[in-house]
């Protein structure tokens, strides 16, 4: 088998997801910033990753920490100024190094300019910036929830009508029915690609084109309606970015990776399809949420695990079906979702590192362009919510609101354990880089409380030890970096019937690849590896067991097809 894939630098690459407000704050505001990011680059280069995705840094009143932009074209005041992002971008590059940003146009924040005038009259020139409906029997237009509980409508006592906003009602979406709107769109995005930057992550854009119908949703929770069936993947989003595209990033070299809730395979196809005519790849969320209705307490809470067959099937469908057609996207975790060892693996001391190298192994050895999200190369794990006190996500915050304290439909104590096993800000506790106060992050106090467990948990330790998760991250970039058959082989899947191994191989050529993962703190039998040929290219454990493979064990062969 040869390779018939295009080739493209950004395949062939791994990428590091940096959250900005939780890196490194080099002021002593305990805020992270441009700076801190600049200060910890030899970090990265050390780590060996080609590419960092950088959620917003752009001017922002920080509703949503920065996915509510009100300025495009600036900096938020809390990390730095323009001057300090343009020194860490020619850092960056001078390390080989690539940026990319986080595009987002879904919506703004309401203090960007464009709202701001739209908000104030019905003939204002940018009125249809947003979507506006008049109200329905006196209420909201339709039975809409936001994302971030509540309905999505907010009135507006200025004109008495109702704007649209999908996240909260501090982000008005966006009428990208408007040209004009894509206009400055696509303006805004070619100014940042002339100032050099390598790409652009693309925040919900499979959120940008609306039923214009707005139909009523199907009530789950008894209270709003789901606005993802006329919401996601809308009616002309594919044509908006096929113009994006020719307006923009066809003039360019760029890592174009769209966000895509509610994205299938038949859509993912056309989104990243081998032409090249939308973007280069997406994100889907089918293997963060693999549990059954009755596995969740409310929404998306839950405090369950996911299952290995489930979360396999779906990889699995994904790695075979886009096969020739498309590019996959391989991630365990980002902000937005709970730590991949603690919700995949197994955060107790003893299982920790092991079975964060076998996720590692078992994600990067896959078809796609692998995501590091920052701390999940030192195996850090989600922290404990002991009050709302702990919690800084409007997410979170609202979601207690709603079916706590307003609908009394689930208890305190469920809803923070909920929180513990799922909440975005298991995430987004500050990077712990060494064992000092406020594990090195910031020397004022930390926007949000660090975890805990910094004093073993750390990157400095990480850096000391030889078999750390880093130096293991570490081999498994710089072994993608020297294996096609890593980046560019078929992946077939293997062991099937397994509840508790996650195998594939991967063919190139005349050579195969084999992997293997066991996903359980016990020892399992595997017959993969049973006549020992051809070169073990990594693994967790020195010494393996015969028919066996050991709590969370991890290997991957490379050999010469029979
Ligand atoms: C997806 C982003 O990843 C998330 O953090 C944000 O809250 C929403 N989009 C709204 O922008």
């Amino acid at each position: 088998m040869q390779i018939t894939d295009k080739k493209a630098w950004w395949k062939e690459a791994v990428i590091y997801q940096i959250y900005p407000r939780s890196f490194a704050d080099s002021n002593g505001d305990g805020i992270g910033d441009i700076e801190g990011i600049t200060q910890h680059l030899p970090y990265l280069e050390k780590l060996g990753i080609d590419v960092i995705w950088l959620s917003p840094v752009y001017r922002s009143p920080n509703d949503d920490n920065g996915y509510d932009i009100s300025d495009y074209r600036d900096i938020m005041t809390d990390f730095g100024t323009m001057e300090d992002f343009d020194r860490m971008l020619a850092e960056a590059h001078r390390r080989n190094i690539k940026i990319v940003m986080d595009l987002v146009v879904n919506h703004t924040s309401d203090e960007h300019t464009w709202f701001v005038e739209s908000r104030k009259s019905k003939d204002n020139p940018y009125r249809d910036y947003y979507i506006w409906k008049e109200p329905r029997d006196g209420k909201e237009p339709n039975n809409w929830e936001s994302c971030f509980s509540g309905s999505a409508w907010q009135y507006d006592e200025a004109t008495k009508m109702y704007y649209l906003h999908c996240f909260s009602k501090k982000q008005p979406d966006l009428n990208w029915e408007n040209e004009k709107v894509r206009d400055e769109v696509f303006d805004m995005m070619t100014w940042w690609c002339e100032k050099g930057i390598d790409g652009f992550r693309m925040d919900v854009i499979s959120m940008i084109s609306k039923d214009q119908a707005f139909p009523d949703g199907v009530v789950r929770d008894g209270i709003y309606g789901d606005f993802g069936p006329y919401v996601c993947n809308g009616p002309r989003v594919h044509e908006f970015l096929q113009e994006m595209n020719r307006r923009v990033l066809s003039k360019y070299d760029l890592l174009t990776v769209g966000e895509a809730a509610g994205v299938t395979i038949d859509e993912a196809k056309k989104y990243a399809n081998n032409e090249g005519t939308e973007l280069g790849m997406v994100f889907h969320f089918e293997h963060t949420d693999t549990l059954e209705p009755s596995q969740k307490v409310v929404g998306k809470w839950t405090y369950q695990k996911p299952e290995l067959a489930n979360v396999r099937a779906i990889l699995n469908k994904w790695q075979t079906q886009l096969e020739g057609q498309a590019w996959n996207s391989l991630y365990w975790d980002n902000h937005d979702q709970p730590r991949a060892v603690s919700r995949f693996g197994n955060d107790s001391p003893r299982c920790r590192v092991v079975s964060a190298k076998m996720l590692a192994t078992c994600l990067h050895m896959m078809k796609g362009t692998p995501y590091i999200y920052q701390g999940e190369e030192i195996g850090m794990t989600n922290t404990r919510f002991s009050s709302l006190e702990d919690c800084r996500d409007i997410e979170e915050i609202n979601a207690y609101n709603q079916y706590v304290v307003e609908h009394k439909m689930v208890p305190a104590g469920t809803m923070l354990r909920c929180f513990d096993a799922v909440a975005r800000d298991n995430a987004r506790t500050p990077m712990q880089w060494d064992g000092s106060v406020n594990a090195g992050f910031t020397t004022g106090t930390p926007w949000i409380p660090v975890n805990p467990n910094y004093t073993q948990i750390n990157a400095e330790a990480a850096l000391a030890d030889p078999d750390s998760v880093f130096y293991y991250y570490q081999k498994l970039i710089a072994l993608r970096h020297e294996n096609p058959i890593i980046v560019y082989g078929v992946f077939e899947p293997l062991l099937m019937a397994s509840d508790v191994i996650y195998a594939y191989a991967r063919h190139l050529g005349n050579q195969v690849l084999t992997v293997a993962c066991n996903w359980t703190d016990q020892e399992q039998p595997c017959t993969l590896f049973k006549e020992e040929t051809g070169r073990e290219l990594i693994s967790n454990y020195k010494q393996h067991k015969p028919g066996l493979l050991q709590p969370y064990e991890a290997r991957v062969i490379l050999r010469d097809a029979d």
